[in-house]
């Protein structure tokens, strides 16, 4: 399928007729309108064109969208693909930002652009993941609102999301299955894409070393998690000044990081455990992971400085 990326609109709007007929003429439509599951390919053949023209296809989608409402037997469901890839490419329309220095120092509004930036970066990993291929279950530990799920979807990946909460999980995930588990006793068998995103750092060292044990030989495991950067610690949110005291536990050396009580921390441990950088790849290397690439800058989060790394067992 290709769209046409100049409009036929006097100006640059495309008008809803060239629109619907542009979309009339996609595999992704077609296969919406007579309710079979579009093909892993052809959804990702749509949005790598979509990515490309952002704003051309926003308005595409939003014709579809209307016109699929309207549709006799298309029910609520299946405009929830439609939903997802509009939201990507709002995404995609609100630019990353410029990189931080390295002594910035943390306001709110700033938490806004780490999200877009965390965002971006996933979508550049799970794109690199996913070009060798769609075909094994990729389960998003710790998935809260189930954003990087819905990314991984919309490469075509079949998604598993797990969260000991249900709070921030939307009402329209698409066709990713949620389960209610604490991820300590989820049981990552059989699953070939792990996604471990804000969460390895809500966990103890003890169950840090279990979860990582557990994923599978083969698996690709993608971590976005909070390390120890004495240069890097933001200073109004260390609390009792619980960044200071550096503490050693056998082979691995950090800070504890005491738990807030809110639907983003731990559940049920109050205390968990904060790597060096130099002690993360450790842990890695300990747990059987043959590679380990960190992604490099190391960013600035809330509370000091955060890293994604992407392994393979
Ligand atoms: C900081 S949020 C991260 C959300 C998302 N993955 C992200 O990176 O933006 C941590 C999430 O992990 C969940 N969580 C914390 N400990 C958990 C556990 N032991 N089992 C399952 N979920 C847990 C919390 O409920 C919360 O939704």
């Amino acid at each position: 399928m290709t769209l046409p990326h100049r409009p036929t609109g006097a100006d640059d709007t495309p008008t809803e007729e060239s629109s619907l007929a542009a979309l009339k003429k996609s595999q992704l439509l077609q296969a919406l309108i007579t309710g079979t599951r579009p093909k892993p390919e052809v959804l990702r053949h749509f949005i790598d064109r979509a990515l490309e023209n952002p704003r051309l296809y926003l308005s595409h989608l939003a014709a579809a969208e209307r016109y699929l409402t309207g549709a006799q037997g298309v029910d609520a469901e299946r405009l929830k693909a439609l939903g997802a890839i509009r939201c990507l490419l709002e995404d995609k329309l609100s630019p990353p930002p410029e990189r931080e220095s390295k002594n910035m120092t943390y306001d709110r509004s700033s938490h806004i652009e780490v999200g877009k930036l965390r965002t971006e970066t996933f979508r550049k990993i799970i794109a690199d993941i996913a070009a060798s291929g769609v075909d094994r279950p990729l389960v998003d530990l710790g998935a809260a609102a189930c954003i990087f799920s819905r990314i991984a979807y919309l490469q075509g990946f079949s998604v598993t999301a797990v969260d000991a909460r249900t709070d921030r999980v939307p009402p329209y995930i698409n066709e990713i299955n949620f389960v209610q588990s604490d991820v300590r006793d989820f049981d990552l068998s059989g699953f070939g894409v792990i996604l471990i995103l804000g969460i390895l750092y809500h966990l103890t060292l003890k169950d840090q070393i279990d979860l990582l044990d557990r994923c599978p030989i083969g698996s690709d495991v993608v971590v976005d998690t909070e390390i120890y950067v004495p240069e890097l610690v933001v200073r109004s949110e260390n609390r009792n000044r619980f960044a200071d005291r550096v503490i050693t536990d056998g082979e691995y050396e950090g800070i504890s990081y005491p738990e807030l009580n809110n639907t983003m921390a731990s559940w049920k441990n109050p205390e968990s455990f904060w790597h060096s950088e130099e002690s993360i790849h450790r842990l890695f290397k300990n747990c059987g992971f043959s590679t380990i690439t960190p992604i490099e800058p190391t960013y600035v989060s809330k509370y000091g400085g955060r890293k994604w790394f992407v392994l393979k067992k």
